[in-house]
C-alpha cells in the first residue's frame, strides 16, 4: 500500500494506493488521518476490496462531522460500504473490459459446456482457482452475469480478456463466489447443535471446530454466541475460513449492516438464544460490530475446500450451503476430507438442502438427524 497526500486549492486529497495489508499499514493510515483531524478533506480508495474496522470507524464519524469525503474504485468495497450505510463515491475503474457494446438483443450464441469446461481448466491453469468440479449450471450461470457486467457478448473475447488480465479474472472471481448468509440461519440447526451437540462436546477439556465456508462471519458469530451461552467459548477454538480473501476480511471486521437486524433477532430467538441478541454487538447508527470477545478464540483464513493440505482434529465442522455449488465427486472428495479431518466421533453439518446420499459420503458419515442434515463420523 502506498499513501499519497496532496493540497490543491486548499483542498486535501489522500490517495490509498493497494490493499491495506498488516497492521502497520493500517497504523500508517491512521496516523496520516490523525493529523487531518480539523480539516476537511477527500479520501480514495484505489486498490482495496475490503477496508479494516479501525478506518472504516474513524472515517464514518469524520464523514458524521463533514469532514470527509469518501471515493472509492472497487465495486466490491462500493458495495460493502453502502451496505453499512456509508457514504461514499464510485469512481470508474480505468482497466475493466474493453467496452464492446453489448445488446441483449442480438446477444451471441451461449458457449457450448464443454467450451465452458475448457475455458474453467484454462483458468486453474492460469491463477490456480479449479472449478472444473463446480456444478457447471451455475457456473454458467455466473459467466454470463459477469459477461454482463463487462458489456461482452462474445465468449470467445470475454474468455481471451480473463485468461489474459488478472482484473478481469478477479472480477468473474467476485461473480462465482455467493456469498449469501445470516446470523441463526435455519435457526432448527443451531437449537440442535446448542441442546445435543455442545452437551456431549462440554465432556473434552477443549474443543476445536471448523466452519468452512463462512463467507463474511454471519455463522461463526452465530456458534461464537451459543458456545459462550453454553460457558464453552474459552476451551474452543474455532477455524473460519472460505476460498475468497474478501468475506474473510469481513468477517474479521464483524461490522453488519442494521438493517438485518430484525431478522437476526427473530432467528436468534427461534433458536432458543437466552439472552438479547444486540448485547453482542455495539450499535452505530447504520451498522452492528460483533464485541471483541466473541473474536477471541476465532481464527479466520482463507483456504480452499479443494486445497491438498489437511486441517484436523476437530470435533465439529460445519459446512452449510457449499456443497450446492459443488459436483457430486467434488462433493465426495471433499467429504472425505472432512473424515480425515475429524476426531472419532465428530459431526459434521452440512447445509438444509444437502446431504450424504448421491455423494457416497455413507462411506464416511452416518445419519445423526437427517432432518438438520448432522452426520457423525463412521468407525472404519
Ligand atoms: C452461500 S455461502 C455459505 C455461507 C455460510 N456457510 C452459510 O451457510 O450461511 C458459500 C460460501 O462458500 C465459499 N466457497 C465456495 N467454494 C469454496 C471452496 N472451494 N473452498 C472454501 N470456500 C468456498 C464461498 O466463497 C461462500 O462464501
Amino acid at each position: 500500500m502506498t499513501i499519497r497526500t496532496n493540497c490543491n486549492n486548499n483542498k486535501i486529497y489522500i490517495t490509498v494506493i493497494g490493499e491495506l495489508e498488516n497492521n502497520n499499514e493500517i497504523d500508517e493510515l491512521e496516523d496520516v488521518i490523525s493529523t487531518l483531524e480539523n480539516k476537511k478533506f477527500h479520501i480514495t480508495f484505489l486498490g482495496a476490496n475490503v477496508i479494516p474496522k479501525n478506518i472504516i470507524e474513524r472515517i464514518t464519524i469524520l464523514q458524521e462531522d463533514n469532514k470527509c469525503n469518501i471515493f472509492v474504485l472497487k465495486r466490491y468495497l462500493f458495495s460493502y460500504l453502502q451496505c453499512l450505510g456509508i457514504k461514499c463515491s464510485y469512481i470508474t475503474e480505468t482497466l475493466a473490459f474493453k467496452k464492446t457494446d453489448y445488446n441483449l438483443s442480438c446477444e451471441k450464441e451461449k458457449p457450448s459446456k464443454e467450451e465452458v469446461y475448457d475455458f474453467l481448466r484454462n483458468i486453474n491453469k492460469a491463477y490456480g482457482y479449479d472449478y472444473t468440479e463446480y456444478q457447471i449450471d451455475s457456473i454458467m450461470r455466473r459467466i454470463n452475469i459477469s459477461m454482463i457486467r463487462g458489456r461482452i457478448s462474445d465468449f470467445n473475447t470475454f474468455r481471451e480478456q480473463v485468461l489474459n488480465n488478472q482484473e478481469i479474472f478477479h472480477d468473474l472471481f467476485l461473480d462465482l463466489s455467493i456469498n449469501t448468509t445470516e446470523f441463526f440461519r435455519d435457526h432448527e440447526v443451531f437449537s440442535m447443535i446448542k441442546n445435543k451437540i455442545l452437551p456431549y462436546l462440554n465432556s473434552y477439556s477443549h474443543v476445536k471446530i471448523w466452519c468452512a465456508g463462512c463467507s463474511i462471519g454471519k455463522e461463526v458469530y452465530s456458534l461464537a454466541i451459543i458456545l459462550k451461552e453454553a460457558n464453552m467459548l474459552s476451551k474452543t477454538q474455532i477455524y473460519a475460513t472460505d476460498i475468497n480473501p474478501y468475506v474473510i476480511e469481513e468477517a474479521r471486521n464483524g461490522l453488519y449492516s442494521i438493517s438485518n437486524l430484525e431478522k437476526a433477532i427473530s432467528n436468534y430467538r427461534k433458536a432458543e438464544g437466552e439472552k438479547n441478541f444486540i448485547e453482542y454487538f455495539d450499535i452505530n447508527k447504520s451498522y452492528i460490530k460483533i464485541k471483541e470477545n466473541l473474536k477471541k478464540n476465532i481464527l479466520f483464513f482463507q483456504h480452499s475446500l479443494l486445497s491438498e493440505g489437511r486441517l484436523n482434529e476437530f470435533n465439529l465442522i460445519l459446512c452449510r450451503n457449499v456443497f450446492i455449488y459443488f459436483n457430486d465427486s467434488l462433493q465426495e472428495k471433499v467429504l472425505k476430507n472432512f473424515y480425515n479431518s475429524l476426531d472419532d466421533n465428530g459431526f459434521l453439518v452440512l447445509g438444509k438442502s444437502e446431504g450424504i446420499q448421491k455423494n457416497n459420503g455413507h462411506r464416511y458419515f452416518y445419519k445423526y438427524s437427517e432432518k438438520n442434515k448432522i452426520y457423525r463420523k463412521s468407525n472404519k
